[in-house]
Protein backbone atom coordinates (compact mmCIF):
# COMPACT_ATOMS: atom_id res chain seq x y z
CA UNK A 1 0.00 0.00 0.00
CA UNK A 2 1.21 3.48 -0.41
CA UNK A 3 0.11 6.97 0.68
CA UNK A 4 0.73 10.74 -0.70
CA UNK A 5 2.04 13.23 1.29
CA UNK A 6 2.18 16.34 0.30
CA UNK A 7 4.74 18.91 1.61
CA UNK A 8 6.41 16.55 3.40
CA UNK A 9 9.95 18.64 2.97
CA UNK A 10 8.45 20.78 5.38
CA UNK A 11 8.46 21.37 8.86
CA UNK A 12 5.52 18.94 10.55
CA UNK A 13 5.67 16.63 7.02
CA UNK A 14 9.06 16.05 7.21
CA UNK A 15 8.38 14.48 10.98
CA UNK A 16 5.77 12.72 9.95
CA UNK A 17 7.23 10.88 7.16
CA UNK A 18 10.22 10.28 9.21
CA UNK A 19 7.77 8.84 11.79
CA UNK A 20 5.35 6.89 9.52
CA UNK A 21 8.31 4.89 7.03
CA UNK A 22 9.60 4.04 10.62
CA UNK A 23 6.47 2.48 12.36
CA UNK A 24 4.28 1.15 8.93
CA UNK A 25 5.40 -1.06 5.89
CA UNK A 26 3.99 1.02 3.04
CA UNK A 27 5.44 3.42 0.67
CA UNK A 28 5.81 7.26 0.87
CA UNK A 29 5.20 9.64 -2.28
CA UNK A 30 6.46 12.70 -1.14
CA UNK A 31 4.87 15.76 -3.71
CA UNK A 32 6.64 18.94 -2.21
CA UNK A 33 7.22 22.08 -4.19
CA UNK A 34 10.43 23.08 -2.21
CA UNK A 35 9.65 26.45 -1.46
CA UNK A 36 11.98 28.31 0.82
CA UNK A 37 10.25 25.93 3.73
CA UNK A 38 11.32 23.00 1.98
CA UNK A 39 14.24 21.08 2.64
CA UNK A 40 15.29 17.80 2.15
CA UNK A 41 18.08 17.66 4.40
CA UNK A 42 15.02 16.72 7.20
CA UNK A 43 14.37 13.73 4.84
CA UNK A 44 18.64 12.50 3.93
CA UNK A 45 18.42 9.90 6.47
CA UNK A 46 16.13 8.15 3.69
CA UNK A 47 17.93 8.93 0.84
CA UNK A 48 18.44 4.60 0.53
CA UNK A 49 15.09 4.22 1.47
CA UNK A 50 12.65 2.56 -1.59
CA UNK A 51 9.92 3.24 0.38
CA UNK A 52 10.21 7.04 0.02
CA UNK A 53 9.40 8.41 -3.72
CA UNK A 54 9.86 12.38 -3.71
CA UNK A 55 8.42 14.01 -6.32
CA UNK A 56 9.08 18.14 -6.97
CA UNK A 57 6.25 19.80 -7.60
CA UNK A 58 2.80 21.50 -7.07
CA UNK A 59 -0.37 20.66 -5.60
CA UNK A 60 -1.92 22.55 -8.03
CA UNK A 61 -0.28 21.08 -11.19
CA UNK A 62 -3.23 18.84 -12.23
CA UNK A 63 -1.60 16.48 -14.84
CA UNK A 64 1.10 15.94 -12.44
CA UNK A 65 -1.07 14.72 -9.59
CA UNK A 66 -3.03 13.05 -12.00
CA UNK A 67 -0.25 11.16 -13.11
CA UNK A 68 1.28 10.23 -9.43
CA UNK A 69 -2.21 9.03 -8.35
CA UNK A 70 -2.74 7.08 -11.98
CA UNK A 71 0.88 5.67 -11.02
CA UNK A 72 0.94 4.56 -7.22
CA UNK A 73 -2.53 4.00 -6.81
CA UNK A 74 -1.98 6.23 -3.09
CA UNK A 75 -4.86 4.41 -0.17
CA UNK A 76 -4.82 7.83 1.13
CA UNK A 77 -3.71 11.81 0.82
CA UNK A 78 -2.07 13.71 3.54
CA UNK A 79 -2.09 17.37 3.02
CA UNK A 80 0.51 19.37 4.58
CA UNK A 81 0.86 21.53 1.38
CA UNK A 82 0.96 25.27 2.07
CA UNK A 83 2.53 28.79 2.97
CA UNK A 84 2.42 28.36 6.75
CA UNK A 85 4.27 31.99 7.96
CA UNK A 86 1.80 34.08 9.47
CA UNK A 87 4.34 37.44 9.05
CA UNK A 88 5.26 36.18 5.58
CA UNK A 89 1.63 36.35 4.88
CA UNK A 90 1.57 39.93 5.89
CA UNK A 91 4.43 40.56 3.78
CA UNK A 92 2.85 39.03 0.53
CA UNK A 93 -0.20 37.33 0.84
CA UNK A 94 -0.63 36.55 -2.50
CA UNK A 95 1.25 33.26 -2.16
CA UNK A 96 -1.02 32.04 0.24
CA UNK A 97 -4.31 32.33 -1.50
CA UNK A 98 -2.14 30.20 -4.35
CA UNK A 99 -1.32 27.16 -3.03
CA UNK A 100 -3.52 27.41 0.59
CA UNK A 101 -7.06 28.12 -1.41
CA UNK A 102 -6.32 27.71 -5.64
CA UNK A 103 -3.83 24.70 -4.93
CA UNK A 104 -5.83 22.55 -2.45
CA UNK A 105 -8.96 23.05 -5.17
CA UNK A 106 -6.97 21.49 -7.58
CA UNK A 107 -5.28 19.15 -5.49
CA UNK A 108 -9.02 17.96 -4.43
CA UNK A 109 -10.35 18.04 -7.90
CA UNK A 110 -7.42 15.38 -9.15
CA UNK A 111 -8.39 13.34 -5.61
CA UNK A 112 -12.11 13.65 -7.16
CA UNK A 113 -10.98 12.39 -10.59
CA UNK A 114 -8.99 9.83 -9.36
CA UNK A 115 -11.29 8.19 -6.39
CA UNK A 116 -14.28 8.42 -8.55
CA UNK A 117 -12.28 5.83 -11.23
CA UNK A 118 -11.43 3.49 -8.12
CA UNK A 119 -13.13 0.05 -7.76
CA UNK A 120 -15.56 -0.39 -4.73
CA UNK A 121 -13.50 -1.44 -2.06
CA UNK A 122 -10.11 0.66 -2.61
CA UNK A 123 -12.98 3.71 -3.26
CA UNK A 124 -14.36 2.57 0.29
CA UNK A 125 -11.45 2.81 2.44
CA UNK A 126 -9.91 6.06 0.03
CA UNK A 127 -8.85 8.95 3.00
CA UNK A 128 -8.22 12.63 2.08
CA UNK A 129 -6.66 13.96 5.56
CA UNK A 130 -6.47 18.26 5.40
CA UNK A 131 -4.02 19.22 7.98
CA UNK A 132 -5.15 22.59 9.07
CA UNK A 133 -4.81 24.92 12.09
CA UNK A 134 -6.82 26.69 15.34
CA UNK A 135 -5.85 29.96 13.65
CA UNK A 136 -9.01 30.00 11.23
CA UNK A 137 -11.34 29.89 14.58
CA UNK A 138 -9.81 33.67 14.98
CA UNK A 139 -8.64 35.03 18.55
CA UNK A 140 -9.64 34.34 21.91
CA UNK A 141 -10.01 36.57 25.39
CA UNK A 142 -8.40 35.10 28.47
CA UNK A 143 -11.80 34.44 29.49
CA UNK A 144 -12.62 32.22 26.99
CA UNK A 145 -13.53 28.68 26.86
CA UNK A 146 -10.62 27.10 24.31
CA UNK A 147 -12.04 26.37 20.48
CA UNK A 148 -14.09 23.54 19.89
CA UNK A 149 -14.81 22.20 16.71
CA UNK A 150 -18.25 23.64 16.38
CA UNK A 151 -16.71 27.10 17.21
CA UNK A 152 -17.69 30.18 13.87
CA UNK A 153 -14.53 30.12 11.61
CA UNK A 154 -12.89 34.42 12.19
CA UNK A 155 -9.63 33.94 10.75
CA UNK A 156 -7.73 37.32 11.58
CA UNK A 157 -4.72 37.15 9.00
CA UNK A 158 -4.32 36.69 5.72
CA UNK A 159 -2.76 33.25 6.26
CA UNK A 160 -5.39 31.91 8.30
CA UNK A 161 -8.00 33.09 5.90
CA UNK A 162 -6.25 31.30 2.96
CA UNK A 163 -6.52 28.36 5.79
CA UNK A 164 -9.90 28.89 6.61
CA UNK A 165 -11.04 28.67 2.71
CA UNK A 166 -9.42 25.98 2.19
CA UNK A 167 -10.93 24.01 4.75
CA UNK A 168 -14.33 25.07 3.27
CA UNK A 169 -13.37 23.18 0.27
CA UNK A 170 -12.70 20.48 1.78
CA UNK A 171 -15.99 20.36 3.58
CA UNK A 172 -17.82 21.23 0.59
CA UNK A 173 -15.82 18.60 -1.59
CA UNK A 174 -17.23 15.91 1.00
CA UNK A 175 -20.95 17.43 1.26
CA UNK A 176 -21.23 17.96 -2.82
CA UNK A 177 -19.30 14.63 -4.01
CA UNK A 178 -18.90 12.68 -1.55
CA UNK A 179 -15.28 12.52 -1.35
CA UNK A 180 -14.25 10.83 1.73
CA UNK A 181 -12.26 13.27 3.94
CA UNK A 182 -11.06 14.39 7.23
CA UNK A 183 -9.87 17.74 8.70
CA UNK A 184 -7.42 18.31 11.45
CA UNK A 185 -7.02 21.55 13.35
CA UNK A 186 -3.94 21.98 15.56
CA UNK A 187 -2.50 24.33 17.64
CA UNK A 188 1.09 25.73 17.68
CA UNK A 189 4.13 23.02 16.80
CA UNK A 190 7.30 22.97 17.99
CA UNK A 191 9.95 20.13 17.91
CA UNK A 192 13.12 18.96 15.44
CA UNK A 193 13.74 20.76 11.80
CA UNK A 194 11.51 23.35 12.30
CA UNK A 195 12.30 25.94 10.61
CA UNK A 196 14.22 29.31 12.30
CA UNK A 197 12.10 31.85 11.15
CA UNK A 198 9.15 30.69 13.60
CA UNK A 199 9.45 31.40 17.35
CA UNK A 200 10.80 28.44 19.35
CA UNK A 201 13.72 27.61 16.72
CA UNK A 202 14.21 31.39 15.95
CA UNK A 203 15.18 32.15 19.76
CA UNK A 204 17.37 28.95 20.40
CA UNK A 205 19.50 30.14 17.20
CA UNK A 206 19.38 33.71 18.14
CA UNK A 207 20.26 32.98 21.77
CA UNK A 208 23.51 30.53 20.74
CA UNK A 209 24.63 33.14 17.96
CA UNK A 210 24.63 36.11 20.69
CA UNK A 211 21.95 37.94 18.96
CA UNK A 212 18.95 39.62 20.27
CA UNK A 213 15.79 37.43 20.95
CA UNK A 214 12.76 39.39 19.45
CA UNK A 215 9.63 39.83 21.50
CA UNK A 216 6.50 41.29 19.49
CA UNK A 217 4.54 43.97 21.13
CA UNK A 218 4.17 43.29 25.15
CA UNK A 219 4.68 38.93 24.94
CA UNK A 220 1.82 38.02 26.69
CA UNK A 221 0.00 36.54 23.93
CA UNK A 222 -0.90 33.35 24.34
CA UNK A 223 -0.51 29.86 22.60
CA UNK A 224 -0.86 26.11 22.87
CA UNK A 225 1.80 23.94 21.75
CA UNK A 226 1.76 20.92 20.84
CA UNK A 227 4.84 18.73 20.18
CA UNK A 228 5.29 17.67 16.58
CA UNK A 229 5.34 13.65 17.06
CA UNK A 230 2.30 13.92 19.11
CA UNK A 231 1.05 16.16 16.42
CA UNK A 232 2.40 13.11 13.55
CA UNK A 233 0.56 10.03 16.07
CA UNK A 234 -2.62 12.04 16.11
CA UNK A 235 -3.20 12.50 12.08
CA UNK A 236 -2.05 8.73 12.30
CA UNK A 237 -5.30 7.85 14.64
CA UNK A 238 -7.26 10.29 12.76
CA UNK A 239 -6.17 8.34 9.58
CA UNK A 240 -6.64 5.36 10.76
CA UNK A 241 -10.11 5.50 12.64
CA UNK A 242 -11.81 9.31 12.02
CA UNK A 243 -15.29 9.41 10.96
CA UNK A 244 -15.53 10.85 7.47
CA UNK A 245 -16.31 14.41 7.06
CA UNK A 246 -15.75 15.15 10.68
CA UNK A 247 -13.28 17.78 11.60
CA UNK A 248 -10.90 17.02 14.88
CA UNK A 249 -9.04 20.34 16.85
CA UNK A 250 -5.30 18.57 17.95
CA UNK A 251 -3.67 20.58 20.73
CA UNK A 252 -0.90 19.53 23.94
CA UNK A 253 -3.25 21.68 26.58
CA UNK A 254 0.11 23.49 27.42
CA UNK A 255 -1.14 27.62 26.78
CA UNK A 256 2.01 30.00 27.48
CA UNK A 257 2.44 33.19 26.92
CA UNK A 258 5.28 33.93 24.82
CA UNK A 259 7.39 35.80 27.27
CA UNK A 260 7.14 32.34 29.00
CA UNK A 261 8.07 30.32 26.07
CA UNK A 262 11.46 32.45 25.67
CA UNK A 263 12.48 32.35 29.36
CA UNK A 264 11.92 29.07 29.07
CA UNK A 265 14.26 28.64 26.45
CA UNK A 266 16.99 30.68 27.95
CA UNK A 267 16.79 28.65 31.51
CA UNK A 268 17.41 25.17 29.51
CA UNK A 269 20.20 27.24 27.65
CA UNK A 270 21.70 28.49 30.61
CA UNK A 271 21.97 24.99 31.67
CA UNK A 272 23.12 23.23 28.81
CA UNK A 273 25.03 26.03 26.59
CA UNK A 274 25.80 28.34 29.26
CA UNK A 275 26.98 31.85 27.99
CA UNK A 276 30.50 32.01 27.71
CA UNK A 277 30.26 35.48 30.06
CA UNK A 278 28.06 33.62 33.27
CA UNK A 279 25.43 35.83 32.53
CA UNK A 280 21.66 34.49 31.42
CA UNK A 281 20.56 34.45 27.75
CA UNK A 282 17.78 36.35 29.36
CA UNK A 283 19.65 38.98 29.03
CA UNK A 284 19.26 38.86 24.73
CA UNK A 285 15.85 39.48 25.21
CA UNK A 286 14.18 42.53 23.26
CA UNK A 287 10.67 43.99 22.64
CA UNK A 288 9.81 45.03 19.07
CA UNK A 289 7.29 46.47 16.97
CA UNK A 290 3.86 43.87 17.44
CA UNK A 291 2.75 42.12 14.21
CA UNK A 292 -0.35 43.95 12.72
CA UNK A 293 -3.77 42.41 13.19
CA UNK A 294 -1.79 39.65 16.03
CA UNK A 295 -3.49 37.52 18.04
CA UNK A 296 -4.11 37.31 21.45
CA UNK A 297 -4.65 33.68 22.57
CA UNK A 298 -5.10 30.94 21.01
CA UNK A 299 -5.96 27.74 22.88
CA UNK A 300 -7.59 23.95 21.90
CA UNK A 301 -10.04 21.83 23.32
CA UNK A 302 -8.92 18.78 22.34
CA UNK A 303 -11.62 16.30 23.91
CA UNK A 304 -13.58 15.44 20.81
CA UNK A 305 -10.23 13.55 19.45
CA UNK A 306 -9.71 12.05 22.91
CA UNK A 307 -12.79 11.14 23.82
CA UNK A 308 -13.76 9.40 20.07
CA UNK A 309 -10.29 8.12 19.22
CA UNK A 310 -8.85 7.71 22.45
CA UNK A 311 -5.39 10.05 21.48
CA UNK A 312 -3.60 12.04 23.82
CA UNK A 313 -0.51 13.94 23.46
CA UNK A 314 2.64 12.42 25.39
CA UNK A 315 4.60 15.83 25.83
CA UNK A 316 3.91 18.07 28.19
CA UNK A 317 5.77 21.60 27.65
CA UNK A 318 8.46 21.29 29.73
CA UNK A 319 9.70 17.93 28.27
CA UNK A 320 8.82 18.61 24.68
CA UNK A 321 10.48 21.78 24.68
CA UNK A 322 13.79 20.24 26.56
CA UNK A 323 13.85 17.78 23.75
CA UNK A 324 13.60 20.95 21.08
CA UNK A 325 16.40 22.75 22.60
CA UNK A 326 18.42 19.61 22.86
CA UNK A 327 18.23 18.83 19.17
CA UNK A 328 18.66 22.25 18.02
CA UNK A 329 21.82 22.27 20.00
CA UNK A 330 23.10 18.45 18.98
CA UNK A 331 21.59 19.90 15.17
CA UNK A 332 23.56 22.85 14.14
CA UNK A 333 24.39 22.08 11.06
CA UNK A 334 21.07 21.26 9.98
CA UNK A 335 20.18 25.07 11.11
CA UNK A 336 23.80 26.12 9.04
CA UNK A 337 22.50 24.98 5.66
CA UNK A 338 18.80 25.98 6.08
CA UNK A 339 19.81 29.70 7.02
CA UNK A 340 20.59 30.24 3.15
CA UNK A 341 21.00 33.84 1.81
CA UNK A 342 17.55 33.37 1.22
CA UNK A 343 16.72 33.47 4.84
CA UNK A 344 18.67 35.98 5.83
CA UNK A 345 17.18 38.22 3.10
CA UNK A 346 13.92 37.40 5.32
CA UNK A 347 15.30 38.59 8.58
CA UNK A 348 16.24 41.72 7.28
CA UNK A 349 12.88 42.57 6.05
CA UNK A 350 10.90 41.39 8.86
CA UNK A 351 13.28 43.20 11.77
CA UNK A 352 14.92 45.48 10.04
CA UNK A 353 17.35 47.70 12.04
CA UNK A 354 15.49 46.48 15.47
CA UNK A 355 16.96 43.40 15.34
CA UNK A 356 21.05 43.44 14.83
P1 LIG B 1 6.22 24.38 6.39
O1 LIG B 1 6.12 25.77 5.85
O2 LIG B 1 7.39 24.00 7.24
O3 LIG B 1 6.18 23.33 5.19
C1 LIG B 1 5.32 23.46 4.08
C2 LIG B 1 5.85 22.55 2.97
O4 LIG B 1 4.93 22.66 1.87
C3 LIG B 1 7.22 22.97 2.44
O5 LIG B 1 8.05 21.84 2.32
C4 LIG B 1 6.93 23.59 1.08
O6 LIG B 1 7.99 23.42 0.14
C5 LIG B 1 5.68 22.82 0.67
N1 LIG B 1 4.84 23.55 -0.28
C6 LIG B 1 4.46 24.86 -0.23
N2 LIG B 1 3.69 25.17 -1.29
C7 LIG B 1 3.55 24.01 -2.01
C8 LIG B 1 2.83 23.68 -3.19
N3 LIG B 1 2.12 24.59 -3.85
N4 LIG B 1 2.89 22.41 -3.64
C9 LIG B 1 3.64 21.47 -3.00
N5 LIG B 1 4.33 21.74 -1.88
C10 LIG B 1 4.28 22.99 -1.38
O7 LIG B 1 4.85 24.13 7.15
P2 LIG B 1 4.56 23.23 8.44
O8 LIG B 1 4.80 24.03 9.65
O9 LIG B 1 5.20 21.92 8.28
O10 LIG B 1 2.97 23.09 8.29
C11 LIG B 1 2.39 22.00 7.57
C12 LIG B 1 0.89 22.16 7.56
O11 LIG B 1 0.40 22.21 8.89
C13 LIG B 1 0.42 23.45 6.88
O12 LIG B 1 -0.74 23.15 6.13
C14 LIG B 1 0.08 24.38 8.03
O13 LIG B 1 -0.93 25.28 7.69
C15 LIG B 1 -0.39 23.38 9.08
N6 LIG B 1 -0.18 23.82 10.47
C16 LIG B 1 1.06 24.14 10.93
C17 LIG B 1 1.23 24.52 12.25
C18 LIG B 1 2.58 24.83 12.83
O14 LIG B 1 2.67 25.18 14.02
N7 LIG B 1 3.67 24.73 12.10
C19 LIG B 1 0.12 24.62 13.10
C20 LIG B 1 -1.13 24.31 12.59
C21 LIG B 1 -1.27 23.89 11.28
P1 LIG C 1 4.92 31.96 15.18
O1 LIG C 1 5.95 30.93 15.52
O2 LIG C 1 5.17 32.83 13.99
O3 LIG C 1 3.51 31.21 15.06
P2 LIG C 1 2.00 31.82 14.90
O4 LIG C 1 2.06 33.24 14.56
O5 LIG C 1 1.46 30.97 13.79
O6 LIG C 1 1.33 31.57 16.22
O7 LIG C 1 4.73 32.90 16.43
C1 LIG C 1 4.34 32.38 17.70
C2 LIG C 1 4.09 33.56 18.60
O8 LIG C 1 5.35 34.22 18.83
C3 LIG C 1 3.18 34.60 17.98
O9 LIG C 1 2.36 35.16 19.01
C4 LIG C 1 4.14 35.64 17.43
C5 LIG C 1 5.29 35.58 18.42
N1 LIG C 1 6.63 35.92 17.84
C6 LIG C 1 7.45 36.84 18.50
O10 LIG C 1 7.08 37.40 19.57
N2 LIG C 1 8.67 37.12 17.97
C7 LIG C 1 9.12 36.55 16.82
O11 LIG C 1 10.24 36.86 16.35
C8 LIG C 1 8.27 35.57 16.15
C9 LIG C 1 8.71 34.90 14.89
C10 LIG C 1 7.03 35.30 16.72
Amino acid sequence: MTILVTGAAGFIGGNFVLDWLAAHDETVVNLDKLTYAGNLDTLSSLADNPRHIFVRGDIGDRELVGRLLATYQPRAIVNFAAESHVDRSIHGPMDFIQTNVVGTCNLLESTREYWNGLAEAPKAAFRFLHVSTDEVYGSLTPADEPFRETNRYEPNSPYSASKAASDHMVRAWHHTYGLPVLTTNCSNNYGPYHFPEKLIPLVILNAVKGKALPIYGDGMQVRDWLYVKDHCSAIRRVLEAGRLGETYNVGGWNEKPNIEVVKTICALLDEMRPRDDGKSYTDQITYVTDRPGHDRRYAIDATKIEKELGWKPAETFETGIRKTVSWYLTHMAWVENVVSGGYRAWVEKQYGSEVV
